[in-house]
């Protein structure tokens, strides 16, 4: 069994991906004629939604004298700086400067703030956020959630942590921690731990667990298995910069969630976690329910990240062991060909060549 120290990759270690789609915020929690502030990558940005209902992102700093627009007022078209009245349209165009006298030479539309694409899908409003180093980027097609069929129910969770982006999202993908971190009677108990093998491909920017009958350890999977006869097949996937999708399907039902770990600042990062699905369409309170049980399990994930920042202060070698960290070396393997790709202009060079069979017990 081979080890690795987490420390030997330490170059790319916490660097946010710049060149990616993030989600801002819940598209319900941005109205018509509303705007939001949020920091990403380190970055503030202003988040609005104007009259016709479209958004739009700019960053959150008026080029006056740095007042954040976000303290301003936003009519639904223009947003109205806070300190001395400068207004910008959606694009970021300043259109407008009250101390301006008639006929000043000051032209207010060749000031402009950075702009950045802006997108309303699958119930969150993304901001793609470019890669300096890759001006001429084309504007990547978002990932979406998988929804083959509808109608069907969503919700929308979402929290913040206080840990760097990486050990977010190994925490995210760590398969180990299961019985330990989510133990449970309704769920799974450390005595139903097993020996368990998955298999993994290559994908475009990531890996998926390829379709696999779900842990037979787990209540409700049990009982999806009983009331749909299956065959019931999970997927996962994990794409850059923080994506992991999972896809249950049992014939034409299905339960599509993905989980978001969105660098703030260095020491915190915000999980969002969207599920859809359209199993169960009798059940009275599916929604709230839903929301119940997976808020418990994003609130003990939170607590395990938390509480292992408490030691990461003190920067302790860490290791990756075989097969159960695999994915998690993958996963820095991953981010740092993508920055090799970025600096040389070669294509990434996948980290997984093949299909490969992961073993390991929880
Ligand atoms: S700082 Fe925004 S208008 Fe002056
Ligand atoms: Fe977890």
């Amino acid at each position: 069994m081979s080890t690795d120290l987490i420390t030997e990759l330490k170059p790319t270690k916490s660097a946010p991906l710049y060149g990616f789609w993030y989600p801002a915020t819940t598209s319900t929690a941005l109205a018509v004629g509303q705007m939001q502030t949020q920091v990403m990558l380190g970055q503030p940005i202003l988040v609005c939604r104007d009259r016709q209902g479209k958004v739009a992102a700019m960053r959150d700093i008026c080029p006056h004298r740095g007042m954040p627009l976000s303290f301003g007022h936003f009519d639904g078209e223009r947003v109205e700086c806070a300190y001395h009245g400068w207004q910008f349209d959606t694009g970021g165009r300043c259109r407008h400067i009250p101390a301006l006298v008639e006929g000043s030479p000051l032209q207010p539309e060749k000031i402009g703030i950075t702009s950045y694409p802006c997108q309303d899908q699958d119930g969150y409003v993304w901001v793609f956020l470019p890669d300096p180093q890759q001006p001429k980027q084309p504007v990547p097609e978002l990932p979406r959630l998988p929804l083959p069929s509808e109608p069907y129910r969503m919700i929308q969770i979402s929290t913040i942590l206080d840990c760097t982006i990486d050990d977010g999202i190994v925490g995210l993908m760590d398969p180990a921690h299961g019985p330990f971190v989510h133990q449970s009677s309704w769920w799974r108990t450390k005595a139903s731990m097993h020996d368990k093998a998955k298999t993994f491909e290559p994908i475009p920017n990531g890996f998926r667990m390829v379709p696999h009958a779900p842990s037979k350890n787990s209540g409700p999977y049990k009982l999806l298995n009983r009331l749909y006869g299956g065959p019931l097949t999970t997927t996962i996937d994990f794409v850059l910069p923080n994506q992991r999708f999972e896809f249950v399907q049992c014939g034409s039902m299905y339960v599509s969630s993905r989980a978001t770990v969105t660098p703030v600042g260095e020491q915190q990062c915000r999980i969002d976690f969207a599920a859809a699905w359209n199993i169960l369409p009798w059940l009275p309170f599916a929604k709230p329910l839903f929301r119940y049980f997976a808020n418990i399990f994003m609130k003990q994930d939170k607590q395990a990240m938390e509480r292992q920042a408490v030691g990461l202060k003190y920067k302790p070698a860490l290791m990756l062991i075989d097969d159960a960290d695999t994915p998690a070396k993958w996963y820095y393997k991953l981010k740092a060909a993508h920055l090799a790709a970025v600096q040389t202009g070669r294509p990434l060079d996948h980290p997984l060549k093949d299909r490969v069979t992961l073993r390991w017990r929880s």
